[in-house]
């Protein structure tokens, strides 16, 4: 059996057709999960240790060591004690001045600090041992929602927000490594929820990806990205991996869906990318024509940092104090995990009150991301309403702010700008214009998408397709051809 992956910047879905039936997978009651990933550290615990009989052979073969070497200390000071006396009147005094005293522990003492070793030594086997479970214990990770309550509520492990959006930049050391290893975790997530929910063992899959991937390398950023993503692919466990861009994969779910045959244009706008694509869809093939495909690295998470930035960080000094604005930029990137530890290591000790305090408590474990999710809810609620209320009380006792639909208007508009120019870029390649447009992604939820795109095609039908499971859909039906 194949299924269709959608592995989004934001949530990922799978699905699959069986016996002629769409079927998506369901991960708890949804049939989405966000694409957020925790690792729970199990920190030693002190308490737990016991002197085994084990560790007591290592104690006493410690204690015979430090015995041993204190016996020869004190042999060689009595030496040099006994020739310093052999010397004449005037120098002796000298060189007894000279002779190191050795630390004369008695027998208990010995013991003790012996056993302080072998507890030393048990809790550094124990975080070793806590680190390798954590890279590969699949029991331990928590995914979606879930991950970053337990993430905010034990303020420890690692928790990782929308890895994909990663996937395309330079990374350094062990970074690939890292999040090769996340992106499997994920990847076998879906697959093992797949295989219980199909009741076979699920090892061939299509992967949508964006038209561009979000990169700090160009071309060769995505070039990563994709290898990437077949890497994790594999070490999750499928054997069998094809890709397709995700507006192609939302036309042929809107295809069908479509009676009779119309030239559309997809329009995907989701957490990290925006994608385009021109199809011929409906009528009695099987499938449509995809006649181009166009992407911007830009997304919802953009539009949330610049809303953070305008809103939420003049709290945090922005704009009052001298402090760096780049630190009010990381510490509003959730996603980006270098960033987010260059805020975390910055000290904020000489900032003015208030802000000092406040930016100290937004270096807490979680605090970010929290920060960074009700910035994100109140994008959502202003799609709807036009003024909404962000508490920060984890921050600061009674501290809170209204956010306001003009500022994110505002926020909004250089991701709009960039949408236009993509819209724009797209419509000069094409021979005719299109008869309709279909929306999907996340973003198509917001009235600001959808004036835009009305602006640049005017008069033109605007299907609203499903937002979370337009993609997918179609994923699932190329998987089941
Ligand atoms: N009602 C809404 N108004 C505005 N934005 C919304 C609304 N609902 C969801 N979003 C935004 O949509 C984005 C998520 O969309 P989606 O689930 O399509 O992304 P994705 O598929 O995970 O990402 P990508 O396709 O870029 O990899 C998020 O930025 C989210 O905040
Ligand atoms: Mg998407």
């Amino acid at each position: 059996m194949r299924i269709g992956i959608d592995f989004g910047t934001s949530y990922s879905a799978a699905g699959a057709v069986v016996d002629g039936q769409l079927q998506l997978v369901r991960f708890g009651d949804e049939h989405q999960f966000r694409t957020t990933v925790y690792f729970p550290l199990r920190l030693p615990d002190i308490r737990h240790f016991e002197l085994t009989p084990e560790l007591e052979r290592e104690a006493s073969l410690i204690a015979a060591r430090a015995t041993a070497y204190q016996r020869e200390q004190l042999d060689r000071a009595r030496q040099a004690r006994a020739a310093a006396m052999r010397e004449p009147e005037g120098r002796r005094e000298h060189a007894l001045a000279m002779i190191p005293t050795p630390v004369e522990q008695t027998p208990e003492q010995i013991r003790a600090s012996s056993i302080q070793a072998v507890r030393r030594q048990w809790m550094a086997e124990q975080a070793r041992l806590a680190r390798e479970e954590t890279g590969l214990d699949l029991q331990n990770a928590l995914y979606g929602d879930e991950a970053t309550d337990a993430y905010v509520d034990s303020g420890t492990g690692h928790l990782v927000v929308s890895p994909k959006s990663m996937l395309g930049y330079r990374l350094s050391g062990s970074a690939r490594d890292t999040l090769l290893g996340i992106t499997t975790h994920i990847l076998r997530h879906i697959r093992t929820t797949a295989s219980a929910q199909f009741g076979t063992e699920v090892r061939s899959a299509v992967l949508g990806r964006p038209v561009r991937f979000r990169s700090s390398m160009q071309e060769a950023g995505g070039v990563q990205a994709q290898q990437i993503l077949m890497d994790a692919a594999h070490a999750a466990g499928f054997e069998a991996i094809e890709f397709l861009q995700e507006p192609a994969a939302a036309a042929i779910g809107f295809h069908r869906q479509t009676q009779s045959p119309r030239r559309v244009m997809v329009v995907d706008i989701g957490g990290g990318t925006t994608d385009l694509a021109l199809a011929n869809v409906g009528g009695p093939t099987p499938a449509p024509t995809i006649l181009g495909a166009w992407g911007e690295p830009v997304g919802g998470t953009d539009v949330d940092i610049e809303l953070s930035m305008r809103a939420l960080m003049p709290l945090f000094g922005k704009g009052v104090t001298r402090t760096p604005v780049h630190h009010f930029y990381e510490a509003s990137a959730a996603q980006d995990f270098e960033r987010q530890a260059n805020f975390r290591r910055t000290v904020f000790r000489d900032v003015d009150a208030p802000f000092d305090r406040r930016l100290e408590r937004l270096q807490a474990t979680g605090h970010t991301v929290r920060l960074n999710r009700a910035v994100e809810g109140a994008k959502i609620r202003l799609s709807a309403d036009t003024v909404v209320n962000v508490e920060l009380d984890y921050i600061e006792d009674g501290l809170r702010t209204e956010v306001q639909r003009p500022q994110v208007d505002q926020a909004a508009s250089r991701f709009l700008s960039l949408l236009r120019t993509l819209m724009r870029g797209a419509l000069r390649e094409m021979q005719a214009p299109p008869e309709a447009v279909y929306l999907t992604g996340g973003m198509s939820r917001s009235p600001y998408i959808r004036d835009a795109v009305a602006v640049e095609l005017p008069g033109t039908d605007i299907v609203q397709g499903n937002a979370s499971l337009g993609v997918v859909t179609g994923l699932a039906y190329a998987a089941s051809d």
